[in-house]
C-alpha cells in the first residue's frame, strides 16, 4: 500500500471514529457512494458553506442568492441537454465484473505516462542540481518529448471519439494501449455502452397517469430557470450573479474513494450573467477570485493546480478546473465554465418565453452570456480533512492526532474543562461557557483526565481549550492551550473572547 492510500484509509477510519462522517444506514451494511455527515462533520460542512456564501453573496453587491427546489419541470432537462447529452461512456471487465469509465481508464493510462516524465525530471534534477534547467529539459529531452506526443496522440483520439460518440473508437483505443483492469489484471473487456446519470423517479399517482421527473445532476438549473424571476424582482443590472448551495444527484457508476465521488453530494454553485463578449475577461476575473477564496483557507498554495478542459462539457465554450492534491492524486475540486447563452437560449427556445436582458449602456436586448463557478461541497470538506490529518509524536513519547483544519472552519471553536469536577470549578466553567457560546460553537467536558480530553480536542481540530482550575478561584485567570503548538498561557477570563475571535480571522492561519 502506498503512503498516500494509507492516508487516505486513515483519513477515513478517523472520519468516523470521531463522528465526521459514517457511511449511509450503515446498519444495514451501507448504500454505495453515499455518506452522512456526524455532529463534527456538519458543523464544518455548515462553516465551509456559511464562507462560500459570505464570499460570494455578502462580499458583492452584485450576486444574489437563492434555494431551488431538487424536483424540477422534467422539460428542463430535455432543454438543458441533461436527457441527451448527460452520459458517460463505461465499459466493463468480464472477469473482474467491475465496470470502469472508458474515458477515466484511458486517463489514468495518459498518467501513467505523465509520471515516467516526472521520474525523467528528478532524475535529470538530481543528476544536475543547481544548474538544472526545468523548461529546458523538458522541452529538448528526447524521451520526455516522445512520452508528450504519446498522450497528445492518445488525447486527440479520445477526445475525437467522444465527440463523434464513436463508442467503438474508444474500445478500440483502450485495446491498443492494452490497458488491463486493475482488479482482474486482464484484458477481457465488453464493448463500451452509454449511461445517463440521472436519476429518476415518478411525480404523482400511477392511476392518475404519473410523470417521470429527475432528481438534478446539477444545481445550477434551478439558477436559470429562475433568471427573469430574480432579475426582475431584484432589478439587477448585468453584470450580475445568482448563487446556490444545494443537493445534486448522479447515478455515477464508478462510485468509489469515499465522498471524493458520490451519488447524492452538494453543490455551492454561482453563474454570473454577463454582456455577450466580456465573458472571457469575467472568466478571468472569476479564476482569479475562486483561487483567493482556496488560498485563504491557509492551505499551502502547492496543493492547487488549474487544469483547462481540452474536451468540453455540452454546454461549455472555455473551462477550467481547480484540481487538489487529494490522498487520491490531484482530482478537480472546482470548475470554472464559460456556458455562453447555451442554457438561457435553450431554455427561451423551448419554453417559448423571452428570456431577455434589456442593456440600456448599449441600448440593446440580448440573451445573457454566463460564467459560472461550480464547486463540490463534499469535495472541499474532504480536501480541507485530508490536508488537516497529522500525526504527531510528542516530546514524551506518546502520539496525537493533530487536526489542522483552519480555525475559522472548525467544527467546535474552544473546549472549556474544569481541571477537576468539584469545588466549583465545574460551576465557573459553566460560567465561562455561557459567556462564549453564542459567539462560537463551544464545549463543555468534565469526564477523564485533562490529558485525554486535550487529545480529544486535537482530534476534531478545536483550535482553543480552556481549563478552570484552582487558581482561577482565586484571580479570575485560566489556561489557554494553542492546539498546533500545544502552547499553555495564562490569561484573564476577560480576554479569552478576543483570544478566539482574533484567531478565527480568514487568512490567520
Ligand atoms: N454546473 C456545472 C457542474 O455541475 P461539474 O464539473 O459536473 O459541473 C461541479 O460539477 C463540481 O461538483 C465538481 O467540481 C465536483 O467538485 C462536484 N461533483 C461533481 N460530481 C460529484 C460527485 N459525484 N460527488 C461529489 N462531488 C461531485
Amino acid at each position: 500500500m502506498s503512503s498516500n492510500e494509507d492516508l487516505f484509509r486513515k483519513v477515513i477510519a478517523h472520519a468516523k471514529e470521531y463522528g465526521f462522517i459514517f457511511q449511509s444506514s450503515e446498519i444495514y451494511d451501507g448504500l454505495s457512494a453515499v455518506y452522512d455527515y456526524g455532529q463534527n462533520g456538519t458543523e464544518l460542512k455548515n462553516n465551509i458553506k456559511d464562507y462560500w456564501w459570505r464570499s460570494m453573496v455578502q462580499h458583492h453587491e452584485n450576486i444574489v442568492g437563492i434555494d431551488a427546489a431538487i424536483f424540477m419541470h422534467p422539460t428542463v432537462w430535455k432543454a438543458s441537454g441533461h436527457l441527451e447529452a448527460f452520459n458517460d461512456p463505461m465499459i466493463d471487465n468480464k472477469d473482474s465484473k467491475k465496470r470502469y469509465r472508458a474515458d477515466v481508464l484511458i486517463e489514468d493510462h495518459c498518467q501513467k505516462i505523465e509520471n515516467k516524465i516526472h521520474k525523467e525530471i528528478k532524475k535529470a534534477a538530481k543528476r544536475f542540481g543547481d544548474d538544472f534547467d526545468e523548461a529546458m529539459f523538458a522541452a529538448t529531452h528526447p524521451r520526455v518529448i516522445k512520452y508528450r506526443e504519446q498522450i497528445q496522440e492518445i488525447k486527440d483520439r479520445l477526445y475525437k471519439a467522444m465527440d463523434d460518440e464513436d463508442l467503438e473508437g474508444i474500445k478500440t483505443l483502450i485495446e491498443t494501449l492494452e490497458i488491463v483492469c486493475p482488479v482482474s489484471g486482464s484484458r477481457n473487456w465488453t464493448d463500451v455502452r452509454q449511461f445517463n446519470l440521472m436519476f429518476s423517479t415518478q411525480l404523482g399517482s400511477l392511476a392518475e397517469g404519473s410523470n417521470t421527473i429527475y432528481l438534478r445532476p446539477e444545481t445550477a438549473q434551478g439558477i436559470f430557470v429562475n433568471y427573469l424571476n430574480v432579475q426582475k424582482t431584484g432589478r439587477m443590472k448585468i453584470p450580475f450573479g445568482i448563487a446556490q448551495i444545494g443537493k445534486a444527484f448522479r447515478n455515477e457508476i464508478v462510485a468509489r474513494q469515499f465522498i471524493f465521488r458520490m451519488r447524492e453530494f452538494e453543490q455551492m454553485e454561482m453563474q454570473f450573467f454577463v454582456r455577450p463578449g466580456t465573458e472571457k475577461e469575467w472568466f478571468e476575473y472569476w479564476k482569479e477570485e475562486r483561487m483567493k477564496w482556496h488560498f485563504a483557507m491557509g492551505i499551502p498554495r502547492e496543493y492547487y493546480r488549474l487544469y483547462e478542459h481540452e474536451k468540453l462539457a455540452h454546454y461549455a465554450n472555455a473551462a477550467f478546473d481547480v484540481e487538489f492534491k487529494f490522498p487520491i492524486g490531484f482530482k478537480e475540486l472546482e470548475g470554472i465554465h464559460s456556458r455562453t447563452d447555451f442554457d438561457l437560449s435553450a431554455h427561451q427556445e423551448t419554453s417559448g418565453r423571452k428570456i431577455q436582458y434589456f442593456d440600456p449602456e448599449i441600448n440593446k436586448s440580448y440573451v445573457p452570456f454566463v460564467v459560472e463557478t461550480s464547486i463540490g461541497l463534499d469535495r472541499t470538506f474532504l480536501a480541507i480533512l485530508s490536508h488537516a490529518y497529522r500525526e504527531e509524536k510528542l516530546e514524551d513519547g506518546s502520539e496525537r492526532i493533530l487536526m489542522r483544519i483552519p480555525p475559522f472552519l472548525a467544527p467546535i471553536k474552544a473546549a472549556i474543562f474544569p481541571l477537576v469536577a468539584k469545588n466549583g470549578l465545574p460551576e465557573k466553567a459553566r460560567e465561562i461557557m455561557d459567556q462564549l457560546k453564542y459567539d462560537f460553537m463551544c464545549h463543555y467536558e468534565e469526564k477523564d483526565s485533562i490529558g485525554r480530553r486535550y487529545r480529544r480536542h486535537d482530534a476534531i481540530g478545536t483550535p482553543y481549550c480552556i481549563t478552570v482550575d484552582h487558581q482561577t478561584m482565586e484571580d479570575n485567570t485560566v489556561t489557554i492551550r494553542e492546539r498546533d503548538t500545544m502552547k499553555q498561557d495564562r490569561v484573564s477570563i476577560e480576554k479569552i473572547h478576543r483570544i478566539i475571535a482574533d484567531r478565527l480571522k480568514i487568512g490567520k492561519d
